[in-house]
């Protein structure tokens, strides 16, 4: 069960932290029991007060069409438009004048949008997409560094219908290609480069090689960050800036109308076999369901500063750095490179210079900058901050208390999100008013169930290991993954029929909390990033040396997981640590420096099923000397 457990989370601290009585008075909502039992008992009715508080072109006939499940529609015969809430409604009122976007550069450049000036330049970018041939329901890549232009785009494809599929930046050329390959985009949106640790990441050489082998690629538009030299094609790249410059790009755009269910975005993601999968999120349900969450969770207000500190190219900031933020009306901060640039007190500095309210990061962040001791953050006022959260991977009491206590000035509570690409919003999560436990994301969400099974499907007891599934159709949920509605049911509902499976180990306590254990597929979490490991063994196959792999996550103090590769090597290679290091290098020029393995070994076979099937758990048993379990099915 638990093959690849996040180790990290053994130490259980079992006390609760309460709220002050100051969270309290500020919270929006206080009875967090009153609002769970009523979205219990009337799922639809809450989802549809949530709703109301957004605008539609037209509204629902029926709040949840589950007459076909798992492909649940919400508010069906809606039309809306998710860009109608993020920008348009905020022209008409004062907040057209607020801050929208705060974003710092790594090198110290500083930009900011208001929201009239953010739907301003979106308006004129979806007008050069136009230009461009993109109609509704087109695909358009978007791979680009943390800089204001890629919500920018994000926001312009939206706006006309256009379904963007975000890559994130950290990825290389293999993941890219097979992500323009299977969205058949027809425009990509790239940069000259980001700043990152104070190297120029060169994201339009990697676009170069991946659209070489593209054919639906007819466009490639380039935004100037580094001002370094890139290859330009004639006839197929353009200047970002020169093109906003043309009459094409005038600055008023109607936005496009949408169904309540036509697509918005895909993001693909690593799941228990094969490719990476594109996920797909809708228009209306998503929007809902992104917003009441932020506000529920976060209790954002108008004079807030919200960091979500990820990437917009992963679902936390498609859904809480560019479209639930711009919803709520709140002024976002974002910094486009590393923590520890040039110093370990980055990030604290950026709080203290911006008065950001509340932080929203990964362990892995926290781990990573708790390493240096708390000189850093002590040279800071971080006395604006006000609540903040964690996401991504389980989060380990000792990291839970230094960032309560040395961050958070053991004022602020921590809202642990547990959630995926898939569920597009925060599941099972905190609300400012419950009383804590560290490394525990506490209860579903209003209108959400989970349960905790096991093989067989029966209810484990408290305290016991099992598959964490969901139970209850809620609105940000996927809708299927893009041109494979089959591996949706067979992945997500089949295990367990009416249940959604969410490929996570958990085990729930005697007081209904929830602490998630681990993955329990082939996925690693790196850093809290999600990566396949039949990506990783692709990446290594395709080296001219390496006949098989196989690839595992080892515990890893700071990055929660660490890759480990196997390799079966080719006749005529012998094993070196020059080879080793060759082939770590060789994983993290393909698929991503996130890939990158932290250790290669070479081995003469690989344990297998009878059906050849490799098998991950022995492996990482093996490795962290442990018993090898079940092993009947393994082969001679
Ligand atoms: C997987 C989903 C959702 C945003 C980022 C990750 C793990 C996520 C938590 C948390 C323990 C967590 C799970 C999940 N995970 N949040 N708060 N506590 N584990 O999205 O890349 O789709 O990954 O991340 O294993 O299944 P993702």
């Amino acid at each position: 069960m638990s093959e690849s457990a996040a180790e990290t989370t053994t130490a259980i601290a079992s006390e609760m932290i309460y709220p002050s009585s100051d969270v309290i008075e500020r919270a929006r909502l206080k009875d967090w029991d009153a609002l769970a039992r009523y979205a219990a008992d009337n799922l639809e009715g809450f989802w549809a007060d949530e709703a109301s508080e957004l605008g539609w072109y037209q509204p629902w006939e029926k709040v949840l069409d589950d007459s076909n499940p798992p492909f649940f529609r919400w508010f069906v015969g809606a039309k809306c438009n998710i860009i109608h809430n993020a920008l348009d409604r905020h022209q008409a009122t004062e907040r057209r004048n607020k801050l929208a976007l705060i974003w710092v550069g790594e090198n110290g450049s500083v930009r900011t949008y208001s929201y009239f000036a953010l739907n301003r330049e979106v308006n004129q970018f979806a007008n050069v997409l136009k230009a461009m041939g993109v109609k509704k329901g087109d695909r358009v890549t978007i791979y680009m560094p943390r800089i204001p232009e890629i919500v920018i785009a994000m926001l312009a494809c939206a706006k006309i219908g256009a379904v963007h599929s975000v890559v994130y930046g950290g990825f290389s050329v293999d993941a890219l290609q097979g992500r323009i390959e299977d969205s058949e985009s027809k425009v990509a949106i790239t940069a000259d480069g980001g700043w990152m640790n104070g190297k120029v990441v060169e994201l339009k050489k990697t676009m170069d090689e991946a659209v070489k082998h593209c054919p639906t690629i007819e466009t490639v538009l380039v935004v100037q960050r580094t001002g370094h030299q890139v290859n330009m094609e004639t006839g197929r790249d353009y200047w970002y800036h020169d093109l906003m410059k043309l009459p094409i790009a005038s600055p008023k755009c109607a936005t496009e109308v949408m169904d309540a269910d036509d697509p918005l975005y895909m993001l693909y993601t690593s799941g228990t076999t094969g490719r990476p999968k594109a996920i797909l999120h809708v228009h209306g349900g998503y929007m809902v369901g992104i917003y009441a969450t932020l506000k529920y969770v976060f209790d954002l207000r108008d004079d807030d500063r919200w960091w979500c500190a990820a990437d917009p190219g992963w679902v936390t900031g498609h859904s809480y750095i560019v479209y639930a933020p711009l919803i709520m009306g709140a002024t976002s901060f974002m910094y486009e490179g590393a923590p520890t640039y040039p110093y370990p007190n980055r990030w604290w500095s950026l709080i203290e210079k911006y008065g950001i309210n509340v932080l929203y990061t990964a362990p892995t962040a926290i781990r990573g900058l708790m390493r240096f001791g708390e000189s850093w953050p002590h040279r800071h006022d971080l006395s604006s901050l006000r609540l903040l959260g964690s996401v991504g991977e389980p989060i380990n009491p000792e990291a839970w208390r230094w960032y309560h206590r040395v961050i958070g000035g053991g004022r602020c509570p921590i809202m642990d999100t547990w959630w995926q690409t898939e569920t597009g919003m925060f599941m099972i999560t905190p609300t400012p008013v419950v009383p804590l436990k560290p490394g525990s994301g506490t209860r579903p969400f209003f209108g959400q169930e989970a349960e905790i099974l096991d093989e067989a499907g029966n209810p484990a007891p408290d305290e016991e290991e099992g598959y964490l599934v969901l139970t209850k159709p809620w609105p940000a949920m996927m809708r299927t993954i893009y041109k494979d509605p089959d591996r949706y049911v067979r992945q997500y509902w089949s295990k367990y029929p009416g249940k959604y499976l969410a490929g996570d180990s958990a085990r729930r306590d005697k007081d209904g909390y929830f602490w998630i254990i681990g993955r329990v597929d082939d996925v690693i979490k790196v850093s809290g990033y999600r990566l396949g490991t039949a990506e990783i063994e692709s990446a290594l196959v395709s080296h001219p040396a390496v006949a098989e792999a196989a690839a595992i996550g080892l515990a890893h103090e700071i990055k929660g997981q660490a890759i480990h590769a196997f390799c079966i090597l080719r006749q005529g290679y012998q094993p070196s640590p020059a080879l080793a290091d060759e082939l770590r290098t060789h994983v993290g020029q393909h698929l991503g420096p996130i890939a990158k393995p932290e250790a290669v070994n070479f081995v003469d076979k690989l344990p297998k099923t009878r059906s050849g099937k490799i098998m991950r758990r022995v492996l990482k048993a093996r490795a962290q000397g442990l018993p090898e379990g079940d092993v009947s099915t393994l082969e001679e």
